[in-house]
């Protein structure tokens, strides 16, 4: 048995005394004295009885062990041509500082703070800020639009808004304050502060006795130190899309979180404290929560704050000038960005001109890594190129290659092979194990690894119906996958309607939700079809309402625009077509899955339960006619 084979062994047949032993990995202010339990509503529950801080040991842990002059944020923008550098010992001052606004504002532990940031340094300072007070943050991407926010803020009932003035595209402004005031007035719960951090391209409009200044707040703030935390408190709530139109609030709590934190960095990606990590994602999704906040500096690592994107900021060149620049030890990014690059400068010219020697490790994640993508990548870098799984839900990774236990084989094409704390099953519709290279749904024994959702924010009810009622004793994670005889895991997509677009989550629940509510509409599917730079993109097809004369071309403006406006760009909606009927089956379900194989050009057998199979020859006609789909593209 290899090295990687007896750890991951030893924490599936000993979870108790394996994730014990992870545990003094961190300080603690007290031990916990459950390693597992199981709360009122029988969920598992990591480290119940244990006390600490998350931003204690993100910061004043690490000043206190003598890493106060170490760079903790390397913050590159190369859309605002600014690079700022904050030590551990400043980054401190200045969340001190953030938590007392925050105190001052009347937010205590367990308040719930909505934070609507770009990728600046102030958006990791209110972060921590919230840690240090127990309060309850949720950051929402800068891409979603009014509506998006105003559901995470009847959800999860903010006292605070935390927000900049804006964002940076590559060539276009954002600014949030439009969006922030629009969402507000949607919203039915009332938030009682709105504090605004104005960024100077771009000047936020000021609502007197609601809308504070964050630079005058900063000015009065006297800095607060941090609360001792149950383990089981809620550290944060992070929303995520599922199969409705209404997002999942995952909660993750303080405890079994931290311990995640500081187990993946050391024995997945294979890092030291005193290293960089850079995370090229968004603080708005998990990855930016765990590898570009919390993994990097829970472990003492100087993390990069990229406030820019692959390509034309200004040039594919600049992921190899940060590598080179920070002399960045690991990097973590979706496989769309270098998908993005490599349409741009497929002989890797801008490559040539960095020196990038410093890098031990590339690793992938966010969707599927296809082959090519891989092997250019590989060629390129010269570094192991690790493919990984894992979700909002889990918080870190499930699936990969632990590098810093033992280098395993690289197969293309497969994420890996399980991490420890997580034990997979493959299973059909009836909850028969699948056998070697049989696809079915991908399982994972319950309880999961500690840092993995602990419940969904104020929905019990829907935790369990959404994950864990299909197959009793396991969790259900949405994608479809089949392991082969050496026990490698392929991933091969969703089971459900969740899509992923430039490593980007999103639900066609919602987007259909957008499009059925036009006037013109009768009825309507969202799918999301293959698209070799995103991964996959969204495509509406509509049926419209018997005597409705509108002409594809309008329509389809007015639905861009529309999902554009309710959920956000980066839905990246371009694409709606007039369809005259919608497959079904007898009972009115679509049967979405059988447009995308048909759009995708993968075979499938007919649901016996279809209603009207000359619809489906209907449609692949239409595809076909306006080229929808890499099928007929
Ligand atoms: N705020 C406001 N708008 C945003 C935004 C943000 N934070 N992020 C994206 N958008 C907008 C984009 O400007 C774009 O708008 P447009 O339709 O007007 O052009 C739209 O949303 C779609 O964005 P995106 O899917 O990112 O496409 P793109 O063409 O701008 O860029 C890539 C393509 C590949 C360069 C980009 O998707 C990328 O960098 N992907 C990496 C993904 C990643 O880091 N994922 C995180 C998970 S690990
Ligand atoms: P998110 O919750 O936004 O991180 O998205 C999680 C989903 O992204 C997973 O359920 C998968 O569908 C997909 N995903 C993430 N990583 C990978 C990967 N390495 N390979 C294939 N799909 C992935």
């Amino acid at each position: 048995m290899s090295t990687y084979h007896k750890f991951y062994q030893d924490s599936i047949d000993n979870p108790i005394s394996f994730w014990e032993e992870q545990a003094k990995a961190i300080q603690w202010f007290q031990f916990p004295s459950d390693i597992l339990s199981q709360d009122e509503d029988e969920l598992a529950r990591w480290y119940k009885g244990g006390k600490l801080n998350t931003s204690y040991l993100a910061l004043d842990y690490h000043v206190e062990q003598g890493r106060g002059n170490q760079v903790a944020i390397a913050y590159d923008s190369p859309v605002t041509e600014t690079k700022k550098q904050f030590t551990y010992n400043e980054l401190l001052e200045e969340v001190e500082l953030v938590a007392g606004m925050l105190s001052a504002l009347g937010v205590e532990k367990g308040d719930r703070v909505i934070i609507y940031m770009p990728m600046i340094p102030e958006t990791v300072f209110a972060m921590l800020a919230c840690a240090r007070l127990g309060a309850v943050h949720s950051v929402v991407f800068g891409g979603f639009a009014a509506r998006e926010l105003a559901i995470r803020v009847d959800d999860a009932h903010p006292k605070v808004l935390l927000m900049a003035s804006g964002g940076k595209e590559i060539d276009r402004i954002v600014p949030y304050k439009p969006i922030v005031d629009a969402a507000l007035a949607e919203a039915q719960h009332e938030v009682e502060q709105v504090v605004v951090y104005q960024r100077d391209f771009v000047a936020a409009e000021m609502q007197t006795g609601r809308d504070l200044d964050w630079e005058d707040l900063r000015q009065q703030a006297k800095p607060m130190s941090y609360v001792e935390l149950d383990a089981t408190d809620p550290l944060y709530i992070l929303y995520t899309s599922g199969t409705t139109g209404k997002p999942k609030g995952v909660m993750r709590d303080n405890g079994g979180h931290a311990v995640a934190m500081k187990f993946s960095m050391t024995h997945f990606y294979g890092i030291a404290p005193g290293e960089v990590y850079w995370a090229a994602s968004d603080v708005g999704w998990v990855v930016g929560h765990s590898y570009i906040v919390y993994g990097p500096l829970i472990h003492g690592c100087t993390t990069v704050l990229f406030e820019g994107k692959p390509i034309k900021t200004p040039d594919p060149g600049t992921f190899w000038r940060i590598i080179e620049e920070y002399k960045v030890n690991v990097f973590f990014t979706a496989p769309t960005a270098f998908r993005a690059i490599r349409k741009e400068d497929p002989d890797g010219q801008f490559k040539k001109t960095y020196d990038t020697s410093s890098l031990r490790y590339q690793f992938l994640a966010g969707e599927r890594c296809d082959v090519s993508t891989l092997t250019w990548l590989s060629d390129l870098l010269q570094v192991p190129i690790i493919d990984h799984w894992w979700q909002t839900e889990s918080g870190w990774p499930m699936i990969g290659n632990m590098t810093g236990v033992e280098l395993q084989a690289v197969k293309p094409g497969s994420a890996g092979q399980p991490i420890c704390g997580y034990s997979f099953s493959i299973f059909n519709g009836q909850g028969q194990e699948m056998g070697p290279n049989e696809e079915g749904y991908l399982c994972i024994k319950y309880p999961l690894a500690p840092g993995a959702l602990a419940n969904l924010w104020g929905d019990t009810a829907r935790f369990k119906s959404a994950y864990l009622e299909k197959f009793p004793g396991y969790y259900l994670s949405g994608d479809g996958a089949y392991k082969d005889e050496d026990g490698f895991i392929f991933i091969t997509g969703r089971t459900d309607d969740v899509i992923n677009v430039a490593g980007h989550r999103l639900s066609t629940a919602e987007m259909e939700e957008v499009v059925a509510a036009h006037p013109a509409v009768a009825e309507c599917a969202v799918i999301g079809i293959a698209d070799e730079l995103k991964g996959q993109v969204p495509v509406g097809f509509v049926v419209l309402k018997a005597g409705v004369e509108q002409s594809e071309a309008s329509l389809e403006i007015e639905l861009i625009q529309m999902v554009r406006d309710k959920v956000g760009a980066v839905a990246s909606f371009k694409r709606a077509t007039i369809a005259q009927k919608l497959p079904k089956t007898r009972s009115g379900k679509i049967l979405r899955k059988v447009m995308r194989y048909i759009a995708d050009g993968k075979s499938f057998n007919t649901p016996s339960t279809i209603e009207d199979l000359s619809v489906l020859d209907q449609l692949r006609g239409l595809m076909e006619e306006q080229k929808i789909g890499q099928a007929f593209s």
